[in-house]
């Protein structure tokens, strides 16, 4: 890899970290409230948020044998992350699921150009992430198999959510993700 390709490698591990954490806390926040009020959902959102707890521990393991340190604006997806769990939990299950759904969704397309870009350059990596998009796909079917109702209200909370995490990607990589995007797209 040239030093540009080895520093998008890390940029790639590291938005990644903080997305997962970002995950955490959404899911924390949605588990925390559905605990009084619906406890099976909090138990199958409980399993789900074990799996971002273990993907947060591999990017972060992966960030650092690349020498890259945490993203600075980890507070943004702590803060932002549990704002959105709190917010989808309080107007119902169905939104609950269509937060997940707008989320992966999201996540979905960033990994995908990831994983074109990594093929060739850092295999390591790419297979670490085409692991981890395996079980986040399933997220996604679940979250497309347990929402219920896709009404106008719920479409326009997830152009909200998708608007949001591709914000903080944004702001977390200091404007840096158009750019890794637009390199992703040109190099695959
Ligand atoms: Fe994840
Ligand atoms: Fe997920």
């Amino acid at each position: 890899m040239t030093p540009a390709e080895r520093l998008s490698a890390i940029r790639i591990a590291r938005v990644n970290h903080a997305g997962e954490y970002g995950a955490i806390r959404i899911y924390g926040a949605q588990i925390a409230i559905c605990r009084h009020v619906w406890p099976s959902l909090a138990d199958q959102l409980a399993e789900l948020k074990a799996h971002e707890i273990e993907h947060c521990a591999l990017f972060i393991t992966a960030l650092r044998e690349r020498g890259g340190r945490p993203c600075r604006a980890m507070y943004l997806w702590s803060m932002g992350g549990w704002a959105l769990g709190a917010a989808s939990t309080v107007l119902g299950p169905n939104l609950i699921w269509a937060c997940t759904e707008a989320v992966e969704d999201t996540v979905h397309q960033h990994l995908t150009d990831q994983l074109a870009f990594l093929r060739a350059r850092d295999p390591v990596l790419h297979d670490l992430i085409e692991s981890i998009r395996a079980e986040e796909e399933g997220h996604l079917d679940l979250a497309r198999h347990h929402k219920t109702r896709d009404t106008r209200s719920s479409r326009a909370f997830q152009a909200l959510v998708r608007h949001s995490v591709n914000l903080v990607i944004w702001l977390s990589t200091w404007g840096e993700s158009s750019r890794m995007r637009r390199d992703l797209e040109a190099a695959a």
